[in-house]
């Protein structure tokens, strides 16, 4: 006998049943809508991606968990974590020929070995949009307009969710305001960013072990603990470019319909190293889940993997915690049911009969479910009103007359189709 293998997906890997791709079916159709809806135009890659492009520097947590491996030719290869390089790379290639600034979006499939936490497996599939080759904050403004756009195609209102909004260049002018030099602000970011996730002890730890003195983790915390703008300004002193930035792009969201969905939070950093402006992260209002998107300004990494200097700014949206907090509001069932004929037969004679049928109606655009068998019907009755929203029952009357009944399974009301 052959041995007997798991039936579990690997540790951290999703199956979809059918039943599971209801709630994916409609995050998914929402990403696509709100995209579509502001203007980005759809692309894709492989999965795969040569591991050099992807490797990081030390201390990016996505780094230690890259998947990875040599092919049978010795190729160095990774599956992607996130697809922000591989756009990066293909808009390199093309730099020449591309009419910037360019917008756009896919549903990426990307893989972390991460430790599985609520809200977090080793794949996911991420909504990712980006603006590249915009230095304007109608850039971000148009980004972060299509997430909440898309929330809302889901069922979420404005009282379910918020996007937490700083800017790495306010924290830098902070941080330099409080002695600490700029070579030092990468590492600062990157221990800021465990906030929350370690005690502020060790993160202490690792802003020493940066190099940064005393007074400087004091003035680091401090600056943590500043709740407005008004606030960050006074520090930062007035004529701060970063705050200016950060107003422009409050004043552009009023206009567009979405400021009340925005809050200020300094303590937004961002785990990804690339950042070099705004950034955001979206949260459920009860703070019960972890970040629902994520991203902002990128400026340099174009450059970074040896492209010209162009400035970018987009999100990624996973479906993961998403879908945890559609299901936990009762919003993760669909409301609609397409439209689905079910043709069933009593005997094996009328089989013909039923095939003809489901390829005329399906030439007519219609979806049908013809049954395989032949079934009584009760049995084909208990499978239709499961799928579908009509039916049509062949029995041996039907033949010599030469007509069926098409049922309509919501209303109950039954019309006469010819057979021929
Ligand atoms: P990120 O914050 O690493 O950013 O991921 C973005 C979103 O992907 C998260 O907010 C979360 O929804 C989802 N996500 C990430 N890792 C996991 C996981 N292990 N399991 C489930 N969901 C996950 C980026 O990846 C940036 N590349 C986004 C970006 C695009 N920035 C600019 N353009």
């Amino acid at each position: 006998m052959a041995e007997q293998i798991s039936f579990e997906p690997p540790r951290g890997m999703r199956d979809f049943y059918p039943a599971d791709m209801v709630w994916r079916t409609r995050v998914f159709d929402a990403f696509r809508a709100a995209g579509e809806a502001a203007g980005f135009e759809p692309y894709d890659a492989c999965v795969v991606e040569s591991y050099e492009l992807l490797a990081r520097k030390a201390g990016e947590e996505v780094g230690e968990q890259i998947y990875h491996f040599n092919d049978k030719s010795d190729r160095h290869l990774a599956l992607r974590a996130e697809m922000t390089p591989t756009l990066a790379r293909m808009v390199a290639q093309r730099q020449g020929t591309l009419a910037f600034p360019i917008k756009w979006t896919t549903i990426a499939q990307c893989f972390r070995y991460e430790r599985m936490t609520k809200g977090r497996k080793r794949e996911h599939y991420q909504w990712n949009c980006d603006i590249v080759g915009e230095e304007s904050v109608l850039a971000e403004v148009e980004v972060l307009g299509a997430a909440c756009d898309a929330l809302r195609r889901m069922g979420l209102t404005n009282a379910d969710f918020r996007v937490h909004v700083s800017n790495r260049a306010l924290l830098s002018e902070l941080l330099a305001a409080s002695g600490i030099p700029a070579d030092l602000h990468a590492q600062v970011f990157l221990a800021l960013d465990k906030r929350g996730k370690m005690p502020d002890e060790e993160i202490a730890a690792m802003l020493r072990d940066g190099g940064v003195d005393e007074a400087g983790v004091k003035a680091t915390f401090a600056i943590m603990d500043l709740k407005t703008l008004d606030e960050a300004e006074q520090l930062a002193g007035a004529g701060s470019p970063a705050v200016a930035n950060l107003r422009e792009l409050f004043r552009l969201a009023e206009l567009a319909g979405f400021a009340d969905c925005l809050v200020f939070d300094i303590s937004v950093i961002r785990g990804l190293s690339y950042y070099t402006g705004i950034v955001f992260e979206c949260f459920d209002t009860q703070r019960e889940f972890r970040a629902i998107f994520g991203g902002g300004r990128y400026d340099n990494l174009l450059t970074t993997i040896g492209g010209r200097p162009t400035p970018a700014v987009g999100l990624g949206f996973g479906d993961v915690v998403v879908g945890e907090l559609l299901r936990s509001l009762g919003l993760a069932d669909s409301t609609a049911r397409p439209d689905l004929v079910c043709i069933g037969y009593l005997q094996p004679e009328q089989r013909a009969a039923a095939t003809r049928l489901a390829a005329r109606l399906r030439a007519e655009g219609r979806a049908v479910d013809l049954r395989l068998r032949a079934q009584k019907a009760k049995a084909f009755f208990a499978h239709a009103g499961e799928r579908g929203t009509h039916a049509v029952y062949l029995g041996p009357d039907d033949l010599a007359r030469g007509t069926a009944r098409l049922k309509d399974l919501a209303t109950r009301e039954e019309t006469e189709i010819p057979l021929a």
